[in-house]
């Protein structure tokens, strides 16, 4: 698998918000830019990461032991499976993701663990990723699985392979289950059209047309919310400047 250093990389670009060091001249180019018309991105994307590591907790809490990280990027400080193992060492954590550059550096950090995989899929490849065969020897899809779609929904536009992905998802995983999701909507239409531009198109969207993304999850308390609102470990100081909704949906 190889990667490009003269294409932009939403993933690279990701982790260079978050100060990683997984990222070219090209990706930290073009992330500039983005920081140049909001300013905020950097925080947006830790206090997205804090989320993040919140609905893990959450999951692990209520004993959910198996984890399906799709759009999971740059493995980078405090990754699930580390939140997950936290709680139990045998947690096991697939990570997806369509970037050959979040693919590889992913092996490269969690090579030879083996309660851990790293599969390069699109989300909306149900079958394929469900199939897999490193999915099926690491999830028991008997149990509950917890689906991370952190950050990475606004990727995706509304189409009929979105709507029949997100189904199977649903179909396939145990009652129990849960669905963990991130996603990036409000005043950011400027940064949606940089991302245009550098072949990843954004999907902003309102709280109504997340909500039917999410339809047959039972959303967890406090439901469909700014994502630092969202059990926050400290009262949030003005939540919609992080420009982030999230949820949490249990399958019955
Ligand atoms: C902003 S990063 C989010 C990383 C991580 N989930 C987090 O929230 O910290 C979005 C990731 O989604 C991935 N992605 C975008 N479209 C995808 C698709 N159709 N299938 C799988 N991954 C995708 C990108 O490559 C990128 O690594």
């Amino acid at each position: 698998m190889s990667i490009d250093p003269n294409r932009p990389s939403v993933a690279r670009m990701y982790d260079h918000y978050l100060g990683g060091r997984h990222n070219f001249a090209v990706d930290r180019a073009v992330a500039e830019r983005a920081v140049a018309l909001v300013p905020a991105i950097p925080r947006i994307a830790r206090a997205n990461r804090a989320f993040l590591h919140r609905a893990v907790r959450f999951a692990a809490a209520r004993g959910v032991r198996q984890f399906l990280d799709i759009g999971s990027g740059i493995p980078t400080e405090g990754n699930v499976h580390e939140v997950a193992r936290s709680f139990d060492p045998q947690a096991r954590v697939v990570y997806v993701d369509i970037d050959p550059a979040a693919v590889v550096h992913a092996r490269q950090i969690l090579d030879a663990d083996p309660h851990t995989a790293v599969v390069q899929a699109d989300l909306h490849e149900a079958g394929a990723i469900l199939g897999d065969p490193q999915v099926k020897a690491l999830l028991d899809f008997a149990r509950p699985v917890c689906l991370l779609l952190v950050a990475m929904l606004h990727f995706a536009p509304d189409t009929p392979e979105l709507r029949g992905a997100l189904r199977a998802y649903h179909d396939a995983l145990a009652p129990g289950s849960l669905l963990a999701v991130s996603h990036a909507t409000g005043d950011v239409g400027e940064l949606a059209d940089l991302y245009t531009r550098t072949g990843t198109p954004m999907v902003l969207r309102d709280r109504a047309e997340l909500a039917a993304l999410l339809d047959g999850w039972d959303l967890v308390p406090p439901g469909l919310v700014f994502s630092a609102e969202w059990r926050p470990d400290t009262p949030p100081d003005d939540p919609a400047s992080y420009a982030t909704l999230a949820a949490v949906g249990e399958r019955r």
